[in-house]
């Protein structure tokens, strides 16, 4: 680890110019990176980011429901994410009475705020390299079974140790491939109740439209609270709880900004791939993304009509829709970018790299020379498996969803005797009852059905189960129609009397319902025969990942080495600054209200506002909000982000918040893959926009009061 760190700081001398910086950055080890982001601006040390014994900007960052950033910004527990992460939240708030994502949402004190059970948000308490401790005693030589029974123990222990005597929760993370191992120890907040939100046509704004582009006018935040018990430590939703206090929370930068100001993200970005082979990168861009984009655009055909024509099943389906798409448009942008980079070139010719300088001597060639033609080898014979498994994924978990209901079915049966035994067969049957509600509340079957037609046609032809699941119009129209005028799972009076009534009989005649008949013969041949082929092909390339990664380390220690992302907490930093995107154009680096309102006139419904926006626009009513008589909505940066940075706080040189992470530029999907830094932007809104929502346009300037302005 040490002369990895000290070949790093060695590495920036020849990359001092360019100020975007690939890589998303260990907190703990962030000191390696000090002077560099001190040359960049920077007026924090390593300590003020990350530290254990005293409070740092770590403890003001959250893990929010496991899939988004947050951070803390008043003494009161306040909490800012982005819109689209709160969404099903602000959703499962809404009804035609209370239209919270029509005319937005503000608590007036703390009895309106709102409880959502299962919503968490994780305080990182520490983050450790256990690698030597994890591998205490595992031999090389012993069987895969026997070493990885030996780490399992010591990682058992470790999170033992980490957490005897505290309320904390603690988790052992592999790291490139598993050549380092951390430990995560955290605190995990049950109690998050929603504070506000703004109307979708600001924290929605552009839609699918502009998803994933610039020029951006999103006002992408909502707005929760953390309660504690009151001892301020984690506790489940009670009306004793009160606003946790926090042991450090996020100042808001008032000051102008202008291009060239550092910028750093601070939050837990999901997956990136920098790794893979040429190989693999070659069937993703031709064959798996293709074929999911076909799927989604097929479930988006429907569900777009539909929530077009009625305001109830807008409100159904709008948190599905919105997730649906996102993944849609982001994949193609990134076949797009990696065909227009030619990001399969690029990468054979990295292979080339790796192969002469393993070349150059005999150890290396003995650990390394093969591993580009092994892994190329391993995708030509088992990529077939992870397409069928990324079909199934698409089209039994993202396609119809009464598939949903049919795995709790399933559990329910598979597993009935056992619940009886342990006497929990009743608690599990109204439990999937309460379930029903929240499911049908959200599910129209004419809309479902329509998905159904579609989608089964599409996989069948893809993957050709078997001669009887065959690709024909006849036999799905006939499927069709079974499942949805007689199964138990598409109708909630079916689907409740079914449970009500269940008993050991049942288990058996389910297996005649058409819907659960059909759900059970493709779960079971994906089971049976695709799932242990996807993991072993898995498992295999990431074996040889694990060597080919050992071999970058060890062979180009001057390179800048970063471990992919694994939704664990990480830091990047770069600059605020436009982008060039293709030869003759240019995106300058901020938007403006104006923009709005631009937009507004060009009559497409995703830019549609509420009456009152017109109003404040045409009053220029700014306050303080303003940058020489502009309201700046949105900005980009050149910070190396991916998914789970969403509602990351964009941090200035002096530890401030200037505004919430929540998207990239069109050019900037293909860099979970590779990262361009001339091309590569993160999208921002400016924190003055964000409280000159919550006050001029909401009325909810007690939420502004809470926090901490920094002017000068
Ligand atoms: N693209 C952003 C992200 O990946 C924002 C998604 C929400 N917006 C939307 N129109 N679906 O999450
Ligand atoms: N919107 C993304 C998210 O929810 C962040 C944007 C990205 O993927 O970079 O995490």
């Amino acid at each position: 680890m040490k002369k990895f760190l000290v070949s790093l700081s060695l590495s920036f001398i020849t990359f001092i110019n360019c100020f975007a910086e690939e890589g998303m950055l260990i907190p703990s080890v962030i000191s390696a990176f000090e002077s560099d982001m001190q040359a960049k601006g920077m007026k924090l040390s390593a300590k003020d980011i990350y530290d254990v014994n005293h409070s740092s900007l770590k403890d003001a960052i959250m893990h929010f429901g496991g899939g988004c950033t947050a951070e803390l910004v008043s003494g009161k527990g306040l909490l800012l994410t982005n819109h689209h992460c709160g969404y099903s939240q602000i959703q499962s708030h809404s009804s035609l009475e209370k239209d919270y994502l029509k005319n937005g949402f503000w608590a007036k004190n703390y009895a309106e705020e709102l409880p959502n059970a299962g919503l968490t948000a994780s305080r990182m308490v520490r983050i450790d390299d256990v690698t030597a401790s994890v591998m205490f005693g595992v031999v090389e030589s012993e069987s895969a079974e026997k070493r990885a029974a030996a780490m399992r123990k010591n990682m058992e222990q470790l999170i033992k140790d980490a957490t005897v005597g505290t309320h904390y929760e603690a988790e052992i993370k592999p790291f490139n491939f598993g050549n380092h191992f951390y430990i995560i120890v955290k605190e995990v907040f049950k109690d998050v109740r929603l504070v506000g939100t703004p109307p979708n046509s600001i924290g929605k704004f552009g839609g699918d439209t502009d998803n994933w582009v610039w020029p951006r006018h999103t006002g992408d935040f909502s707005v929760f609270r953390i309660y504690a018990g009151t001892d301020n430590k984690p506790a489940e939703y009670s009306t004793n709880n009160v606003p946790y206090s926090p042991i450090h929370f996020l100042p808001i930068s008032f000051k102008n900004r202008k291009v060239g100001d550092f910028t750093m993200v601070y939050g837990f970005p999901g997956e990136t791939e920098q790794h893979v082979a040429s190989g693999y990168l070659k069937f993703i861009v031709e064959k798996e993304r293709p074929a999911r984009i076909k799927m989604r655009e097929k479930s988006l055909s429907v569900i777009d009509a539909a929530m077009r024509s009625s305001d109830e099943i807008r409100i159904k389906y709008s948190a599905k829709q919105a997730s649906i798409a996102n993944a849609y448009k982001k994949w193609i942008g990134q076949v797009d970018g990696l065909k227009r980079l030619d990001g399969v070139s690029v990468k054979i010719g990295k292979e080339k790299e790796y192969n002469d300088m393993a070349a150059t001597n005999d150890k290396w060639n003995g650990a390394y020379g093969q591993l580009v033609n092994q892994m190329n080898k391993l995708v030509a014979e088992g990529s077939e498996w992870e397409f069928r498994y990324s079909m199934a994924i698409e089209y039994l978990y993202v396609g119809p969803e009464f598939y949903k209901l049919a795995r709790a079915i399933d559990d329910l049966t598979t597993n009935y005797a056992k619940y009886k035994e342990k006497g929990e067969l009743n608690a599990q049957i109204d439990k999937m009852i309460k379930g029903a509600d929240s499911f049908f509340k959200n599910y129209d079957a004419g809309v479902d059905q329509k998905i159904f037609d579609l989608l089964t046609m599409e996989y069948f032809t893809q993957v050709n189960v078997d001669a009887e699941s065959i690709a024909d119009v006849n036999y799905v129209n006939g499927l069709s129609k079974a499942i949805f005028a007689k199964s138990i799972l598409t109708n909630k009076d079916r689907y409740v009397a079914f449970l009500q009534k269940f008993k050991e009989k049942s288990v058996k005649a389910i297996a005649k319902d058409p819907g659960f008949k059909l759900y059970a013969k493709l779960t079971k041949d994906f089971k049976e025969n695709v799932l242990p082929k996807y993991q072993a092909f898995d498992d295999q390339m990431n074996a040889l990942l694990k060597v080919y990664v050992q071999g970058k380390y060890e062979m180009f220690p001057d390179a800048k080495h970063w471990a992919d992302a694994n939704s664990t907490l990480r830091i990047t930093y770069g600059q605020l600054e436009g982008s060039s995107p293709t030869d003759g154009m240019a995106y300058t680096e901020h938007t403006t209200l104006d923009g709005i309102i631009a937009k507004y006139n060009t009559g497409n419904p995703d830019f549609e506002l509420l009456p009152r926006m017109l109003e404040m626009h045409k009053n220029k009513d700014y306050g303080d909000y303003a940058q020489d008589g502009e309201l700046w909505v949105c900005f980009t940066g050149s910070n190396h982000t991916t998914g789970g940075n969403s509602g990351s706080p964009v941090i200035d040189a002096n530890g401030n918040l200037m505004g919430l992470n929540f998207d990239r530029t069109w050019e900037s999907t293909m860099s979970d893959y590779m990262f361009d830094p001339n091309r590569c932007r993160n999208v921002v809104v400016d924190i003055r926009y964000v409280m000159w929502v919550m006050d001029k346009y909401s009325g909810a300037k007690h939420l502004v009061d809470e926090m901490v302005l920094v002017k000068e």
